[in-house]
């Protein structure tokens, strides 16, 4: 593809872990070449990301933006089509934790997950939207967790969201699948990230038992199955949530 057909992704939570792999596997000319945008709240990581991509011969930007920040989102979603002339990917990535069983949990945890998990989804995936119905074309996933499927004890705030984020790809894939556009949810198991940096040895060995593959996963299996979905030739898996967890659910 040329320059100006180019397709342009956005990846949100880019500086680091998943997001981070998925925004070098899209950008990687020799797979996927999109020109990826590579959104997260400070911009130091994400310069040292972008010069990555660009050292291998792929295209990349930095936006910087607080995802829980309506009205920074959708500008800065709004200023990706304008510079770069389309929007054809998002990825909505960025996520925290704020874990505490439910009986405990302070109305302030429940916001703050409820609002940078999900919310966040909707308001990029509606700024988003309106760009790709422009090109009659568009990808848009969600990363979810398994916990969002299955549930998780001392996740309340985080599962609510990721089922949340499921409901909400389903909902989109209806409105939108008569405009080109296909919405999907990717619910990743047990990823060794900072996320679960801190999860004593002990457990991760533990819950290795209940994983088919006997392995906890890597943010490249993530972003493997975020390069299929945001493809060209995906254009008829839409509404799905995908599980990506080495068969530790099987829901
Ligand atoms: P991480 O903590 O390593 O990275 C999170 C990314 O989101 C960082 O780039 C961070 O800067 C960004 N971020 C957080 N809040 C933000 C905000 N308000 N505005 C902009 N950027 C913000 O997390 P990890 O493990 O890479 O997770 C990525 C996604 O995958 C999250 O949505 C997480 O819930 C999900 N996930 C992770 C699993 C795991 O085992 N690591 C399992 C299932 C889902």
């Amino acid at each position: 593809m040329s320059d100006s057909t180019q397709r342009v992704a956005i990846v949100t939570g880019a500086s680091r872990g998943i997001g981070r792999a998925i925004a070098l596997r899209l950008a990687d000319p020799n797979r996927a070449n999109r020109h990826v945008v590579l959104a997260s709240r400070t911009e130091g990581p994400l310069n040292d990301l972008k010069t990555q991509i660009e050292a291998a011969g792929g295209k990349a930007s930095v936006l910087a933006v607080d995802v829980a920040d309506p009205k920074a989102l959708q500008a800065a979603v709004d200023s990706v089509a304008d510079k770069l002339g389309r929007l054809d990917i998002l990825v909505n990535n960025a996520g925290i934790t704020k874990d505490g069983l439910a009986l405990r949990m302070s109305d302030e945890d429940w916001d703050v997950v409820l609002d940078t998990n999900l919310k966040s989804a909707f308001v990029a995936t509606r700024a988003a939207a309106r760009h790709m119905m422009r090109g009659k074309f568009g990808r848009i996933v969600n990363i979810a967790s398994t916990s969002g499927v299955v549930g998780n004890a001392g996740q309340a705030n985080y599962a609510a969201a990721k089922a949340g984020m499921i409901g909400l790809s389903k909902t989109i894939a209806k409105e939108l699948g008569g405009k080109g556009i296909t919405c999907n949810a990717i619910a990743p198991g047990f990823i060794t990230t900072d996320m679960t940096h801190n999860l004593p040895q002990q457990v991760k060995d533990d819950l290795q038992k209940f994983i088919a593959v006997r392995r906890l996963g890597t943010p490249e299996d993530i972003a493997a199955a975020v390069e299929y979905v945001t493809s060209d030739d995906a254009g008829f898996l839409s509404g799905q949530c995908i599980v990506v967890d080495g068969g530790m659910t099987m829901a």
